[in-house]
């Protein structure tokens, strides 16, 4: 039997924190411990535990590819030349952009969940713009093994538990039918962003904003038609990947 074990965090009524694992029954109490020392400072901590009645298996993450560019106009346009590869326009692609640079809430500023963009129309297909729809249940089969071959591939410490959970969630993205994805993180101190997709991998991109920029966000790009199904299963559908 496996279990979806999430946390999350506020600070004075704001999300601070959030963490998911899947994990068999002799874990829990280890992963609930480590949850609690996660958040540096809060004040409420709410930690849900569920039985999963069925699970997916994907056999291999996305490719992991990394490009590093001097400035930031760059790196946009290389991850532009990057989603024409997964068949998003370059019009679509800029929206996309936009959306990022100031944060997608209607209100400006972030979200609490990611973007759908429809690849034809441009237009926003969350229910809610100010919340987004969040990817939830995806966890590595084995993560530390999984951490393990990363380090060994030279990936710094600095990167190490974000790459881990950003590779999971786009993984996860693109088996539910999401066409591609683009993301940088609101941390004012991380520039690191990526696009996602079938054909291209999982593709990091540095810098995709300028430092201490508090804004960032992602962006799912999406057909229209399989609305339905694609937010179900982001949202619903439990999965562990298994390898790299
Ligand atoms: N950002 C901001 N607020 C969040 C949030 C997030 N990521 N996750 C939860 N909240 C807050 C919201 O106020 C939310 O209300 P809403 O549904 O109206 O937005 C409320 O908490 C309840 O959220 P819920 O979806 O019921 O939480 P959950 O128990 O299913 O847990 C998390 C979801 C916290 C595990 C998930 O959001 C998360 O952070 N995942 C792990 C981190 C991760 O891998 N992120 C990807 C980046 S690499
Ligand atoms: P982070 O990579 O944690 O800095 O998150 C960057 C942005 O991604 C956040 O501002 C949210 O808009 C969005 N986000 C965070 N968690 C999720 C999730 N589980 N699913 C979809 N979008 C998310």
């Amino acid at each position: 039997m496996l279990y979806s074990l999430r946390m999350r965090a506020e600070l004075k009524g704001e999300h601070v924190s959030g963490a998911e694992r899947i994990v068999g029954a002799t874990q829990i109490e280890k992963t609930i411990r480590g949850f609690i020392k996660r958040p540096r400072q809060y004040d409420k901590m709410v930690i849900t535990l569920e039985k999963l009645e069925s699970i997916e298996y994907i056999p291999r993450a996305l490719p992991i590819k990394s490009y590093d560019f001097k400035r930031v106009e760059e790196a946009h346009s290389f991850a532009i030349q990057m989603l024409s590869k997964e068949g998003i326009n370059k019009d679509i692609a800029l929206k996309g952009l936009e959306l990022l640079k100031r944060g997608p809430s209607p209100k400006g500023g972030n979200i609490r969940g990611a973007v759908l963009l429809d690849v034809d129309t441009g237009e926003r297909l969350e229910p809610d713009p100010e919340r987004g729809i969040r990817t939830v249940r995806f966890d590595w089969k084995n993560r530390e093994h999984i951490k393990k071959l990363l380090k060994e591939r030279g990936i710094k410490r600095f990167y190490l538990e974000r790459l881990l959970d950003a590779l999971a969630l786009a993984t996860k993205n693109i088996y539910c039918g999401v066409m591609a994805e683009l993301c940088w993180s609101d941390d004012p101190d991380y520039t690191t962003g990526y696009t996602a997709g079938k054909n291209i991998g999982y593709v990091r991109i540095k810098p995709m904003k300028e430092e201490e920029v508090p804004f960032g966000g992602r962006v799912y790009f999406v057909k229209g038609n399989s609305l339905e199904e694609i937010i179900a299963c982001l949202e619903k559908k439990a999965i562990l990947i298994e390898g790299l």
